[in-house]
């Protein structure tokens, strides 16, 4: 008895350390305010509002511009994907993509079950999501923005542990953290440098490029969003 009580604590010590190595946590933990939010009707408001084809058309210019520099990829991997409408739009421009998708709110999980295959598709908090395997590439587009800053560094290691080459991080920009007021709500949205906290975090990236969707643009709007190409390199 003794010996399996000493072999169970020596394996579940190698598992531990191998977690912590990964950056992955090991404790049940408390959902944030801003997790509960989206999870509840105010998630569910956000499709209603987010669903239609000029959308997706949009998306598709948005992506196409960004991908034009890059090689093919052929899977992919949205952080918070809602409806699944830019994996739509990825799908369109790699029609052989194998895609992934982890997301919150239960009632877009419903309905992104159309797009990408149920077996691929993680209902749970990005802070939770423990990657199996590797993608070219992972997107996060208007998501960062909505997490706790007290669970950043974990949904920064997890992006990392996602991608074996590229990161798209699609998000508001400030150069300072700042937080403000989102639909009457305080402390929901956070602007920051996504992009520097996580080229500092993990060395072995680099910024690839790196620019601006105007909400005024005729063909491609997208709600002031600024975006970042990194790739990783090998050191
Ligand atoms: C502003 S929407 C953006 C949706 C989509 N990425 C897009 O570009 O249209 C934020 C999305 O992230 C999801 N979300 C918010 N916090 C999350 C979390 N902690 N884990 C997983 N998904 C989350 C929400 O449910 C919602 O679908």
């Amino acid at each position: 008895m003794k010996m399996i009580g000493l072999k169970q604590k020596k394996s579940s010590f190698l598992i531990n350390s191998r977690m912590k190595k990964m950056g992955i946590r090991n404790k049940i933990r408390k959902k944030t305010v801003q997790e509960e939010l989206w999870e509840g009707n105010f998630g569910d408001s956000y499709i209603e509002r987010n669903n239609s084809k000029e959308l997706l058309a949009s998306n598709v210019h948005f992506f196409a511009k960004i991908f034009s520099k890059i090689n093919p990829i052929s899977t992919c991997i949205e952080f918070g994907a809602n409806i699944g409408l830019n994996l739509k739009a990825i799908n369109i421009l790699f029609p052989k993509i194998e895609m992934e998708a982890v997301e919150i709110n239960a009632s877009a999980v419903k309905k992104l079950i159309d797009i990408v295959p149920e077996k691929n598709i993680f209902h749970k908090s990005i802070v939770d999501f423990i990657p199996a395997k590797k993608h070219d590439l992972v997107l996060v587009k208007g998501v960062l923005i909505h997490i706790s800053p007290s669970d950043l560094d974990q949904v920064y290691q997890n992006i990392y542990n996602a991608s074996s080459n590229y990161v798209l991080i699609c998000e508001y920009y400030n150069r300072t953290p700042v937080s403000l007021t989102y639909r009457g709500l305080e402390g929901m949205l956070f602007k920051r440098d996504f992009c520097s906290e996580f080229l500092t975090k993990f060395s072995d990236f680099q910024l690839v490029d790196y620019g601006f969707a105007y909400h005024g643009d005729p063909i491609c709007s997208q709600d002031d969003i600024t975006w970042f190409l990194l790739k990783r390199v090998n050191k």
